[in-house]
């Protein structure tokens, strides 16, 4: 009797219990003028919801739910590339509103949000848009030399605005950075703001007026780069140029802008790796049309052996890995996957291993010096990632070293290759115009070590110099090697010529 009850009751409950159907937002309100809102799009039977969830860069659908009357969790994925990525949501309905959770660091619940209830079809996902042929993109010339600047993304996220970006440009300008080469001041995600009726995009409070800071940026010798996604949304849930190509590239090139960094991001939820270069290309194109010269930075982590069509695009430079983090293993992973990549660097296009964290704070000195090191023999795009407005001396004299930065920027551009390896020490050598040689002496192991290079094995013959491009010295340059003690996480780097 009582387990008939009990069961009476629970099927009354779950009667009475209010249906959590319909379009939810969770609307959250940043201090540029936008909002980041999150779209749970539910539908109840019973006590089974189906549904999707729109949050920032990703659209997801609900494959599975648990609990019931009260509370539910939902399950939900959505295929990134050939991953598939899952997350859970759990929801309680209170009234006219739903209490919403996901996991947050750790497994740990996250903070609990609000949802209400929104009119049907706010934020409903946009329609996929076929893609076009495949065609070359023509070159646009430029970066003929790997890029060099800064951008706002390592340090500064979603804090970077006008103020800090003028700020930037004037210490650029004035402290020696631009002296040593560096002449993009690029601002990554979150300028964005809403597209007016007509479609075409503004930036957000926080750049009160994007063409008048281009200009204030041209007026100090500098350039100026911006950031967007092929896909709806950036990756940090900022309007994307998704359907707006051209619209898009027609603004920037009105603004004044020099470069554009597309980040994948929310194209995954339209398009499949494979669909990659057609999306690219179509944004090559809009830029191509646009008529100014803007270097075009493709961000997607790597995917689709981006190396061996980026140049069709007219890419000029592309991201051979994920995101970059100021510390030496992160550094170091990034360094480890672009040894096989070597040759498909050459003028004009350029494998990216993500921005420079140096100066950032998460590793020493050495450390910072090795990752300025074998950025430079790797031929990357040099992009400083700290705040240039502050930075301690010994911290400019590493993103300043000219002669590290003229083998970055050796016009041979041709990256370097690991020339042996044995247990954590690794030599690596680069090519240079003029039949002159860079070497990194790479110590990756916990105490100072001797390293050997054999001039022969660098195929050096007769050398007549040899420059140590730290110690600033010429090294004599007598009998068939070099040896040095090389430090813990730290390099030598030579410049070898006959
Ligand atoms: C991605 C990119 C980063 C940065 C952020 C901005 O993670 O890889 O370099 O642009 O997006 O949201």
């Amino acid at each position: 009797m009582k387990t008939f009850l009990a069961t009476l009751f629970l099927f009354a409950a779950t009667l009475s219990a209010a249906d959590l159907s319909g379009n939810w937002v969770i609307a959250q309100p940043q201090n540029d003028g936008t909002s980041r809102n999150t779209y749970l799009n539910l539908k109840q039977d019973g006590q089974r919801i189906t549904g999707t969830i729109r949050v920032t860069q990703f659209f997801y659908k609900i494959n599975d739910s648990t609990g019931g009357p009260e509370t539910y969790i939902l399950q939900a994925s959505l295929m990134d590339g050939h991953n598939e990525r899952r997350t859970s949501y759990t929801v309680r309905l209170a009234g006219d509103e739903l209490h919403v959770t996901t996991p947050g660091r750790g497994g740990a619940p996250g903070p609990d949000m609000v949802a209400h209830r929104a009119p049907a079809g706010e934020g409903a996902y946009p329609a996929r848009i076929e893609l076009p042929a495949l065609h070359k993109v023509p070159a646009n010339g430029l970066a003929k030399t790997p890029p060099m600047g800064w951008n706002s993304w390592n340090k500064f996220h979603g804090r970077v605005d006008d103020a800090a970006v003028r700020g930037i440009a004037d210490a650029m300008a004035s402290n020696g950075m631009k002296g040593a080469g560096y002449v993009y001041v690029n601002i990554d995600d979150t300028w964005e703001g809403e597209r007016d009726s007509a479609g075409v995009i503004h930036s957000n409070k926080k750049f009160p007026d994007m063409k008048a800071l281009a200009d204030y940026v041209h007026s100090k010798g500098l350039k100026l780069g911006i950031y967007s996604s092929p896909g709806p949304n950036t990756c940090a849930g900022y309007e994307g140029s998704y359907g707006h190509e051209q619209q898009d590239a027609k603004t920037w090139a009105a603004w004044g802008i020099d470069y554009v960094k597309y980040d994948w991001c929310s194209a995954r939820n339209l398009y499949t790796d494979e669909e990659m270069q057609a999306v690219y290309q179509k944004m090559g194109d809009a830029l191509h049309a646009a008529g100014r010269p803007i270097v075009y930075s493709l961000c997607q982590y790597g995917r689709a052996d981006v190396w061996k069509w980026g140049p069709e695009v007219s890419g000029n430079l592309w991201r051979t890995t994920g995101d970059i983090s100021d510390r030496w293993q992160s550094m170091l992973g990034i360094f480890d996957k672009q040894n096989v990549l070597a040759t498909y660097a050459a003028p004009g296009h350029w494998n990216d291993p993500d921005m420079l964290e140096i100066g950032n704070g998460g590793m020493t000195d050495t450390e910072y010096r090795a990752h300025m090191s074998l950025w430079s023999i790797l031929a990357a795009p040099l992009l400083a990632g700290n705040d240039l407005r502050d930075m301690p001396p010994s911290i400019m004299e590493i993103l300043t070293n000219r002669e590290v930065i003229a083998i970055d920027q050796d016009p041979l551009g041709k990256q370097a290759a690991r020339l042996s390896q044995s247990g954590d020490q690794e030599i690596w050598v680069r090519d240079l115009a003029g039949g002159a040689k860079a070497i990194v002496l790479f110590n990756r192991g916990g105490d100072t070590t001797k390293m050997t290079l054999k001039y022969a094995d660098a195929g050096v013959k007769n050398i007549s110099k040899i420059r140590d491009l730290w110690a600033h010295q010429d090294v004599p340059a007598s009998g068939a090697e070099f040896s040095a003690n090389v430090p813990s996480h730290g390099v030598v780097m030579l410049r070898l010529s006959e």
